[in-house]
């Protein structure tokens, strides 16, 4: 069978995780397949809020396996305490639960890293969420990498020092101000590995061919947008992984002939978190209402997210680095209460009108051009009919869908996975 994928279009936080979980019920593996716990993927079931980093969102089902894929970056200490919050809740993830051999995982010194660097920069800095992201990919990618598959050798401790010894004396270099004590920091890390080994590690690609084989239904579930992509995002503002549907064939060793469905998931407007270029960025009472109404405070860091109108621009081109087949249009009911709406189109870029995404998209160089649309003042939040949707949101998604060429099937008016319209 095909795997299908799930992914966000904007600059993340488009509402993934309450998708994932939604529609897990229809597949027997869900699977993440890059990024790590910078990413905060959230989920509202019964009343209560759960915040995922690491692991898949199908978690809180009973029936679905859960794969963390060789693509993830791992952080044993913010894993063990995912791992204690599911069993709060009474989730038995030992037995939904795998671990790529192949994944990398973050030291306590990439953490570290992260943070010199940024501080190095000044005010040029990513905005990283320090993690430990970027120094943990750019170690896979230098070929110096510690993966779980190497915590089951007798060595692998060996392996650690190697590496955390070789980050002290890159923090040294970059000469900033970080205090750290990394004794403390190992002890937390040690424990949490031995809690990460109790878990089931496997040959995930070997596990993904023959669950398809089988006929076992695969969701692939990303992190972060596409527009935070390392290839086709802002650059330099971006994460420091393929977010893009390609990377789920690299994160999981799924051939690319056998994607099925890829589910492009949006807000109706769009937010960015951290630093760079954001062209339909709001400034006024507008901007400042969405931030309220739609609660836009990053579920990983806390920190306030920048928001605007939505920019047909950027979907367009996250749609085709994609092959986008559906698209899942979330946080419909912030909307609700503007009198007016709009949508860049175009842009006007050093004089001239584009409707692509050009290399420099520094807000000196570049004008949104919108198109307005009459809003609504319906409370959408109790709404589960499509039929039951104001005309004037009908409208503004059948512009959108005729825009994009492609349906939206899912309208969200809400957090809970109750809040859902199918079309
Ligand atoms: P990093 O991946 O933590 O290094 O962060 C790089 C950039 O991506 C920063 O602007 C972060 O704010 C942004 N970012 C990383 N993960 C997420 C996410 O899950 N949602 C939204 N933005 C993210």
């Amino acid at each position: 069978m095909a795997v299908d994928l799930l992914l966000g279009l904007q600059w993340g936080d488009e509402g993934k995780g309450k998708i994932v979980d939604v529609l897990t019920s229809k597949y027997n593996i869900i699977a993440r397949f890059q990024g790590g716990p910078n990413a905060g993927h959230t989920l509202v079931f019964n009343g209560k809020k759960h915040v995922l980093h690491t692991i898949p969102s199908g978690i809180f089902h009973d029936k679905a396996t859960n794969l963390v894929g060789n693509g993830v970056v791992i952080d044993p200490v913010i894993f063990k305490k995912e791992l204690d919050k599911l069993a709060e809740q009474d989730v038995d993830y030992k037995k939904s639960l795998l671990i790529s051999r192949k994944a990398h995982i973050i030291l306590p010194t990439h953490r570290l890293l992260d943070a010199a660097s940024e501080a190095s920069k000044g005010k040029a800095k990513i905005g990283s969420t320090l993690k430990g992201i970027g120094p943990t990919y750019m170690d896979k990618t230098g070929r110096n990498g510690l993966r779980v598959g190497d915590l089951e050798l007798d060595n692998w401790k060996e392996k650690y020092r190697a590496l955390a010894n070789k980050h002290e004396s890159m923090i040294d270099f970059y000469n900033v101000d970080i205090q750290y004590d990394l004794k403390e920091l190992e002890t937390e890390f040690f424990a949490a590995v031995k809690v990460l080994k109790s878990l089931k590690f496997i040959d995930s690609e070997e596990y993904i061919y023959q669950a398809q084989k089988s006929g076992q239904s695969i969701l692939a579930e990303g992190a972060q947008g596409s527009l935070l992509d390392i290839d086709f995002g802002t650059y330099p503002f971006v994460t420091s992984s393929n977010t893009t549907a390609a990377g789920a064939c690299t994160g999981l060793g799924v051939a690319p002939n056998q994607i099925g469905e890829v589910f492009g998931i949006f807000k109706a407007y769009t937010t960015r978190v951290g630093s760079g270029p954001f062209p339909t960025e709001l400034f006024d009472a507008d901007g400042e209402m969405m931030a309220k109404v739609g609660q836009e405070f990053g579920a990983t860091t806390g920190r306030a997210r920048r928001c605007g109108w939505l920019d047909l621009v950027a979907l367009k081109y996250a749609c085709q680095v994609n092959g986008v087949t559906q698209l899942m249009m979330m946080k419909a009911d912030v909307l609700s209460g503007f009198k007016t709406l709009k949508v860049a189109t175009a842009y006007k870029y050093k004089g001239e009108t584009i409707t692509h995404l050009p290399f420099n998209i520094e807000p000196e160089n570049i004008e949104p051009i919108y198109s307005d649309f009459k809003g609504w003042t319906a409370d959408l939040t109790e709404m589960s009919e499509a039929s039951t949707l104001p005309k004037e949101l009908n409208d503004y998604i059948d512009f959108l869908e005729k825009e994009l060429e492609l349906p939206i099937t899912i309208v969200s008016v809400g957090p809970d996975r109750k809040q859902t319209i199918f079309r």
